[in-house]
């Protein structure tokens, strides 16, 4: 059991991430792994309908907010932390990017600031939900988020699932790898639990399973690069990646998808 951070603690965690560009790692803090963030990042793009409304929920540096604005009529990214959004608002400017606009916002609180976003036609939060400190309010932001979502409209996520999480160390530790453990400020969460607390909410449209990435990064390359540690930028990382679009469907890489993306269709 980790240490778990409170959310004062998470806040404070991401309000000092807010004012670096990258971390003591070399690695942008809002997306560690950048070749986890471009499988993610490729199948919330591609089932973004083109000319749609987008509310992106946690949007960070808004580095993945610009890029789904190339399909939206308008998208909004929204975070907690003021530093995030004025960073974000800054490369929107910089790259003359007229469709997009940054608020702060917290997603536990979405529904007060409805009058100002407006309901949209696609909610998108990756690495989102995670940063809050119990299944209570995580389940308190899926109603939120399903208030600001359009009936029929969409809600694509990937957040972290207990699951893969736990099929993936079960196979680590078959092979003498240590398990991996969710950082303090974050809370994966149950696939069962949310399906179940959704139901009533959005239809489950598809799952997209990542477990080939996850697999290669998380097994294949710390089982190959032994004694060294695992990087992020190792070459078995990129070509998973680039591979990760064919290899999507094989169940053997099911059971170890911890960041699979849930496209949601809102009910009602
Ligand atoms: C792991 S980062 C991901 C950022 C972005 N979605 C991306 O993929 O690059 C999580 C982001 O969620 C934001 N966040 C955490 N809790 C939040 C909350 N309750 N309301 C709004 N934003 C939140 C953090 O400030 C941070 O920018």
């Amino acid at each position: 059991m980790t240490d778990r951070k409170s959310l004062d603690e998470i806040r404070e965690f991401w309000t000092r991430a807010a004012a670096v560009e990258t971390d003591d790692d070399g690695l942008r803090p809002v997306a560690r792994d950048p070749f986890l963030q471009q499988v993610v990042e490729e199948a919330i793009e591609s089932r973004i309908p083109v000319g749609s409304t987008v509310l992106d929920i946690g949007c960070g540096d808004g580095r993945s907010t610009l890029r789904f604005a190339r399909r939206a009529a308008a998208i909004t990214g929204v975070d907690y932390i003021p530093a995030f959004v004025e960073k974000a608002a800054a490369a929107a400017r910089a790259e003359g990017v007229g469709n997009v606009r940054f608020l702060q916002a917290d997603a536990t609180a979405l529904t007060d600031r409805k009058a100002q976003i407006g309901a949209v036609d696609v909610a998108v939060s990756i690495r989102c939900l995670i940063n809050l400190d119990s299944w209570d309010r995580q389940k308190a932001a899926l109603r939120q988020i399903a208030d600001m979502v359009k009936p029929g409209g969409l809600y694509l996520l990937s957040e972290g699932w207990d699951e893969g999480m736990e099929g993936l160390n079960a196979l680590r530790s078959r092979a003498g790898l240590p398990p991996i453990v969710p950082v303090p400020y974050n809370l994966t969460i149950s696939r069962k639990l949310f399906e179940k607390e959704i139901a009533g909410l959005f239809a489950v449209e598809e799952y997209v399973n990542l477990g080939f990435y996850i697999m290669m990064s998380r097994f294949v390359q710390p089982c190959a690069v032994y004694p060294e540690p695992p990087r992020h930028d190792h070459a078995i990382n990129a070509l998973a990646a680039a591979l990760q679009r064919e290899c999507r469907d094989s169940p053997l890489f099911g059971s170890a998808d911890y960041a699979g993306v849930y496209v949601l269709r809102r009910l009602g």
